[in-house]
């Protein structure tokens, strides 16, 4: 068993399975959470065998917008103490929104995947955050800071305004709370089929260093925060975005 306890949700695939696996180099125990239990049992397996350390991994089967799934997530942590909680669970939810119906459902759909999941995930393990020295990370969005996702930058931007509040509140505590805001990052299931030739080009020439981002590239940024060496970072949103938006 780890020293130190991480919990990544969304972290079956893409941004989230890569900082699972920089969390579990680093020697945490890792809890990923998603609701497609073959995805998150297939990235458990690889991570085990890669690792050599099997059991450092583990999945939980939860939909996080379902306050009475989340839940399942406490009783996984065993009653150990949380080092990090990475809120990476979310993404573009598209739709018809062509009536007030089709709006409704498009903007709850968007806060429930990005705000939500992080809200439930957060507040089920606050009381299990270690004390001193837990972490909380939320993965935004550039979209948040540019818009062009409609409601779901609406939706990623609120976690800004969440964070600085839950870094006030939890600073007494020495626990830190940051948002790591990634631009284009290729090879996850974000885009689905949605991405062209086209949309992928203008997206990297959009950057300073001429390429799209990593899954790697944002889970380093996140292993930073989550490490001890972060413990002077509270209330800061760090963008991983090749340059496409300039410090803000
Ligand atoms: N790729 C990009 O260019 C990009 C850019 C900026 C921000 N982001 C953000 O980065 C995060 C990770 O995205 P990604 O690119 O790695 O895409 P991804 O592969 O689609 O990852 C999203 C993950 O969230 C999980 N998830 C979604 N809704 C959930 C729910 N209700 N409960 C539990 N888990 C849920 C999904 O698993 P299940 O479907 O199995 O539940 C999936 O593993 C997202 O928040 C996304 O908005 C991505």
């Amino acid at each position: 068993m780890g020293e130190r306890l991480a919990v990544v949700s969304g972290g079956g695939t893409g941004i989230g399975a890569a900082t699972a696996e920089a969390l579990a180099v680093d020697g945490f125990d890792v809890l990923v959470v998603g609701r497609r239990e073959e995805t998150l049992r297939a990235t458990t397996a690889r991570l085990s065998w890669d690792l050599a350390r099997p059991g450092a991994v583990r999945a939980v089967v939860a939909d996080l917008t379902d306050p009475q799934q989340v839940p399942r997530v406490v009783e996984a942590v065993e009653g150990r103490a949380v080092d990090a909680v990475v809120n990476n669970a979310g993404g573009y939810l598209g739709g018809e929104a062509e009536t007030l119906v089709g709006i409704a459902e498009q903007w709850r759909a968007n806060l429930e995947a990005n705000v939500l999941t992080a809200v439930l995930l957060t507040e089920a393990l606050r009381p299990a955050l270690r004390r001193p020295g837990g972490r909380v990370i939320l993965v935004s969005s550039i979209a948040a800071q540019r818009g062009g996702g409609g409601p779901y930058s609406a939706a990623k931007a609120a976690l800004h305004g969440w964070a600085y509040d839950l870094a006030v509140r939890l600073g007494p505590e020495q626990i830190t709370v940051n948002v790591v805001s990634p631009g284009y990052v290729a090879d996850t299931e974000f885009f689905g089929g949605r991405m062209t030739p086209e949309g992928h080009a203008r997206r990297v020439a959009d950057t300073l260093v001429g390429r799209a981002g990593t899954p790697d590239d944002i889970a380093a940024a996140v292993r930073y925060l989550a490490g001890p060496s972060a413990g002077y970072v509270t209330g800061q949103v760090l963008g991983v975005n090749g340059g496409s938006v300039l410090g803000r």
